[in-house]
């Protein structure tokens, strides 16, 4: 007797039982099933091409990191490595970040990058009223979060290394990023909505030196602006996901 399909209705069974005890426990577990092949699926969707960092840069460059610990709304520990990697490689004179938030990335680019360089960040205000893109409440708890005030890079050897700018990206003036030369470094973490990483993309793109790099943060399908927008433009830019990050690469060709 082939006992596979007794097994099979044993499972089902089980699974009807466990349903009916727990069903909110049912309920998250089916909600997480239903999640990551919706995840899996929207990623191999994707028109960008995957690589390590090794394949993208050569690893054999020193790299600083001070203060380093992350909490929610940074970048990740490998996402800073893969950062400073790229800035003490690329030696940018002049940096840009859309989304300073406590100052995590804006330290560690500018302990990577040259004596004489110039690191711009930008935030919003706290106490933002009215923005001209539409924002996403995750934004939003970032943008009025208390501690990030104090940031990271203040009274540290690259203070004088870095300019805080208060705005909106979507309202700023992106030649006050170009007063020491054209960007050669760009991070753009700012807003997640469509219309909101597709304004700061448009805008870095018309001021950047040649060779730059551009990179973009949150390229996964939970920040559906992000990841469109990037998919969108990946057939006039050639782009690159760097593997184990929610980072996105592009170089500037001269
Ligand atoms: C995810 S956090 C940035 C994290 C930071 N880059 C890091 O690596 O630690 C996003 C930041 O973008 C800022 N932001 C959101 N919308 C913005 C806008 N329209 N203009 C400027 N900054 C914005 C928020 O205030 C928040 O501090």
């Amino acid at each position: 007797m082939d006992i596979m399909p007794l097994k099979k209705n044993i499972r089902r069974i089980k699974a009807l039982f466990f349903t009916l005890r727990y069903p909110h426990l049912a309920k998250e577990g089916l909600k997480n099933i239903l999640g990551t092949s919706y995840y899996k699926g929207m990623l191999k969707k994707s028109k960008i091409e995957n690589k390590s960092l090794d394949q993208i840069i050569n690893l054999c460059n020193e790299i600083r990191l001070l203060n380093f610990d992350v909490r929610c709304g940074n970048v990740s520990h490998f996402e800073l490595l893969t950062i400073a990697s790229m800035v003490a490689t690329q030696k940018p004179h002049v940096l840009l970040e859309i989304g300073t938030f406590d100052g995590n990335t804006t330290l560690q680019m500018a302990l990577n990058a040259p004596d004489n360089a110039i690191v711009h960040t930008l935030d919003l205000p706290s106490e933002v009223t009215s923005l001209i893109q539409p924002i996403l409440e995750v934004d939003l708890k970032l943008v009025r979060d208390k501690q990030k005030k104090q940031r990271k890079y203040q009274k540290t050897s690259c203070e004088k290394k870095i300019m805080q700018h208060i705005g909106d990206s979507a309202a700023y003036d992106f030649k006050a990023f170009c007063r020491e030369g054209l960007v050669d470094f760009a991070f753009i973490d700012g807003g997640h909505s469509y219309e909101c990483v597709r304004s700061d993309t448009e805008n870095v793109m018309k001021i950047l030196a040649p060779n730059a790099i551009v990179m973009w943060h949150d390229f996964t399908p939970d920040f559906q602006g992000v990841f469109t927008y990037l998919n969108e433009i990946s057939s006039k830019y050639l782009l690159i996901h760097i593997t184990g990050t929610n980072l996105v690469y592009y170089k500037k060709q001269q």
